[in-house]
């Protein structure tokens, strides 16, 4: 199994691999608020008319003020592990990805402590939009190489603690949400048929939500900087641009580095940014629309929540099955995209 990766980006034959990769859980959480299109309407001038055409949202899902990134990425987590027929004890590594975390120290540590997973190790992964699928990727290094046998991934995003509720332009995207999957270690076949990820930081400016500061002295010779983080900011049309031109050719590059081609892929999974660009990925790919999945209606936007939070809708539903073809594509802040081609189950 001991071979070179063919570019920077990929992962279709990882070098040292030992084991492969199973998928065999999946869980997301339950959030009872809904924020619909005509009540943001009463907030910022709008219309579910435009928002609707523009976005396919129709609502989406809010924290309650009792809520955590700790117990809604903790209740994924649970109920990922359950689907599995594990315990939390089983798990070795959780690994979340999170723009958004109570701590900004990190808070896998605390959906550990949550779910009880004493042995576990935690932590945190930023990549914004990306990071569910970075994360999954580099969950499953730790598994081939035979690092961890049990590791669980959650994608959690409370993205309304950084939503600027006065701006229209970007208030009407975003949703809450968590969701989780969990990877086990497997002797007899890797699932993870192949991946790619990356990064191009010239473009940064596009989509951030960056930390301003004040210069404050401190003493004669030391300056501290006092501040905080700035609301989502974004440059739509660039983030469109962006997103139809590189999510295609990330997902055709993983299905040649899988040997797949797009009849193989039973489900297309792509992060829930906005129903136009889903349409264009689907479009440009000729993937037909009712084997993308979308769930953007009700959710809106959910940063690294969305891939998890569709993939387990889809997966309880009985839609996604033992065996099927899944095709992952994460794409957002940093700029930052990348791919995962997997088949789902043991
Ligand atoms: N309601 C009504 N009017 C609005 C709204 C709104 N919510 N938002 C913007 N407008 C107005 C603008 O003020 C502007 O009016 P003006 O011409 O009088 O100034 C007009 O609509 C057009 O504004 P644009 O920003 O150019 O709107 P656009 O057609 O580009 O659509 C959108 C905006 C939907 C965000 C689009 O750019 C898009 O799909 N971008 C992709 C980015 C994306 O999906 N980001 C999600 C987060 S990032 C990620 O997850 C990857």
């Amino acid at each position: 199994m001991a071979q070179q990766t063919d570019s920077a980006g990929s992962g279709s034959e990882a070098f040292g691999q030992r084991f492969g990769v199973a998928f065999v859980g999946s869980g997301s959480a339950k959030l009872e608020t809904v924020l619909t299109n005509e009540q943001l309407a009463k907030v910022v001038d709008t219309s579910d008319e435009w928002i609707a055409t523009r976005t396919g949202i129709r609502q989406r899902h809010i924290a309650n003020p009792g809520d955590s990134i700790r117990s809604l990425g903790g209740e994924a987590a649970a109920n990922a592990i359950a689907q599995a027929n594990l315990t939390p004890t089983d798990v070795d590594l959780i690994i979340l990805a999170t723009s958004t975390p109570d701590d900004l120290f990190g808070s896998a540590c605390q959906i550990q402590h949550e779910i009880g997973a004493s042995r576990a190790i935690a932590f945190d992964i930023t990549a914004a939009c990306s990071g569910f699928v970075f994360a999954l990727v580099t969950a499953s290094q730790f598994i081939r190489t035979g690092a961890y046998k049990t590791v669980v991934v959650v994608g959690a995003d409370l993205l309304s603690r950084l939503t600027d509720w006065s701006d229209r332009r970007t208030c009407v995207l975003f949703g809450d949400g968590a969701g989780a999957i969990v990877l086990q270690r497997s002797e007899s076949s890797d699932n993870l048929l192949s991946f790619e990820m990356h990064s191009d930081g010239t473009l940064n400016d596009c989509l951030n939500a960056s930390y301003q500061h004040e210069s404050t002295p401190l003493t004669e010779n030391v300056t501290v900087q006092k501040g905080s983080f700035n609301p989502v900011t974004m440059n739509g049309r660039e983030v469109y641009r962006f997103a139809v031109n590189r999510v295609p050719e990330v997902l055709e590059k993983s299905l040649f580095h899988a040997n797949l081609t797009v009849d193989d892929i039973d489900w297309l999974i792509l992060h829930q940014a906005n129903q136009r660009i889903l349409d264009a990925v689907a479009k440009r790919l000729k993937i037909s629309s009712d084997r993308v999945v979308s769930n953007m209606a009700e959710h809106g936007n959910t940063d690294a929540a969305s891939i998890p939070i569709a993939l387990d809708e889809w997966v309880r539903s009985g839609k996604i099955k033992t065996g099927d073809v899944l095709a992952l594509s994460g794409f957002g802040a940093g700029l930052s995209w990348g791919a995962a081609i997997l088949k789902w189950g043991k």
